[in-house]
């Protein structure tokens, strides 16, 4: 880092320069008083609307961050595209395609359909994500116990967030399982189409997605787990290959079409960045091979994007020339 600062070859030269207008757009969005707080488990009930954090961390490891960025909350759905790159690769695309689908299914995300092939649409959505837990668990080299896999991703996810810490919310997690009537059907569903590989235990399956959505960081651990992503699978502050780059490029090219529930082509089109967001209101972006962004605020819109989110992503490609086209 600090030979590249001599050089001046950093990917962003001017950081504070840049930093300074996220910190407008920042405080932009910050009056945006749109959208609900997910309310289907106490646990997201109670955040506040208030809550609104905004963290950056460059392919090289130049980091900011600005508001409440140290407040943990679950990961949610932006685990999904983190399961899905280490099914990748721990088994290839060839494999895990298989059994999910690259489509988007412009439908809701928890809603009970497959595509053609009988397969779940793809791994962003509640349906291919559940298959895809399955996957780390009966496909996955030797036969991992339910315990050693949970270990074997949280690893995975602190790796990704350069060994930042990475919590674990056990009454999200009992809540989830809890109000979990529509992926247990999604669940059954899939069984009775046969979209499991044989031998997975149905119930640790669901157990291993629901912990998986319990999962509690704050932004600026997202921000890097983002960054690595970036960076093609190397994590900018540990400099450790965590993920192949081969991996990377499916998760972002799935990211970028299936990322944002029933706003993805909108998204797409708009903003032109892969991105992933869930219930807590938690959105990842990812800039290849600039950047990982965390933008967390509760307040959903009706689709299920953090509403300060969404407008953040919007003004940044307005100041910035980080549309992809
Ligand atoms: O499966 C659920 O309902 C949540 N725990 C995850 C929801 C989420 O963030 C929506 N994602 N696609």
């Amino acid at each position: 880092l600090i030979s590249r600062a001599f050089r001046h070859q950093f990917i962003i030269p001017e950081f504070q320069d840049f930093c300074k207008e996220i910190e407008e757009i920042y405080w932009k969005c910050k009056d945006n008083n749109n959208g609900e707080v997910a309310s289907y488990i106490p646990q997201l009930k109670r955040m506040s609307s208030n809550y609104w954090g905004v963290s950056v961390c460059t392919i090289d490891g130049q980091r900011f961050s600005i508001g409440d960025v140290n407040i943990p909350f679950t990961i949610q759905s932006c685990s999904k595209p983190l399961t899905y790159g280490i099914a990748l690769d721990l088994l290839g695309a060839e494999i895990v395609h298989k059994y999910v689908g690259q489509e988007p299914s412009g439908r809701n995300f928890n809603e009970l359909i497959l595509d053609h092939n009988k397969k779940p649409h793809n791994p962003m959505i509640n349906a291919g994500a559940i298959l895809v837990c399955s996957l780390l668990k009966t496909v996955a080299g030797p036969e991992m116990t339910l315990a050693e896999k949970f270990d074997y991703t949280l690893n995975c996810f602190a790796r990704l967030a350069g060994g930042e810490d990475l919590g674990f919310n056990n009454a999200v997690f009992l809540s989830e399982r809890e109000a979990a009537d529509r992926n247990y059907a999604l669940g059954f569903y899939m069984r009775e189409h046969k979209c499991y590989p044989d031998k997975t235990n149905f119930k640790e399956c669901m157990d291993f997605y629901f912990q998986c959505c319990s999962l509690e960081l704050s932004s600026d651990s997202l921000s890097v787990m983002g960054g690595t992503l970036a960076n093609g699978g190397i994590c900018p502050l540990t400099e450790e290959k965590v993920l192949k780059s081969e991996s990377v490029r499916d998760v972002l090219s799935l990211m970028h079409s299936c990322g944002m529930y029933d706003y993805s082509g909108q998204f797409a089109f708009k903003v032109g960045l892969p991105a992933k967001s869930g219930v807590s209101g938690a959105l990842l972006v990812v800039i290849p091979n600039v950047m990982g962004i965390c933008l967390w605020s509760p307040p959903l819109d009706p689709l299920g994007n953090s509403c300060r989110g969404v407008q953040f992503c919007e003004e940044l490609v307005k100041k910035f020339n980080f549309h992809r086209y």
